[in-house]
């Protein structure tokens, strides 16, 4: 991964991003650009077995929490907003794809899959 971190990131007051969807791919890969460069990242992964994010924590123990939720489960949801209850974000990135696999576009995407 590129390092592009500058003075100017790291200097002022700390970031803080939400990050839905930090097991893997696009998700995984921002969590770790912005841990590298000082933010402080609350990344969620789905209730399950250790994800390649959880050896991030690792690395930056001090900046990293790991969440759980299932974006489907409205229980979760509740919960996992109750859990942040009072923390304010820089960036929320939504991560948690809504396509079934890589033949669907976002059109052939139910309105029961979205509204969920
Ligand atoms: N990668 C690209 O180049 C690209 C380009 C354009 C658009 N996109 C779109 O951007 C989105 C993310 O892409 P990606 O490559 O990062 O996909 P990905 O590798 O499939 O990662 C999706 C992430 O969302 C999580 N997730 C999936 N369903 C979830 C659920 N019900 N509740 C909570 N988390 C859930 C996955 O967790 P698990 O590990 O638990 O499954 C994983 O962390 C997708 O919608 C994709 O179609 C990607």
């Amino acid at each position: 991964m590129v390092d592009t971190t500058t003075p100017a990131d790291v200097a002022g007051p700390r970031r803080h991003a939400l990050i839905v969807g930090a097991s893997r791919g696009l998700g995984l890969a921002i969590a770790e650009a912005y841990l590298a460069r000082g933010v402080h990242v609350v990344g969620t992964v789905r209730p399950g077995p250790r994800t390649k994010l959880h050896p991030l924590r690792e690395q930056w123990p001090d900046q990293l929490e790991i969440e759980t939720v299932d974006i489907t489960s409205v229980d979760q949801v509740a919960a996992l907003r109750s859990r942040l209850q009072g923390k304010t974000f820089d960036l929320l990135l939504v991560n948690a794809g809504i396509k079934n696999d890589d033949r669907e576009t976002i059109a052939d995407v139910s309105p029961r899959t979205l509204f969920v």
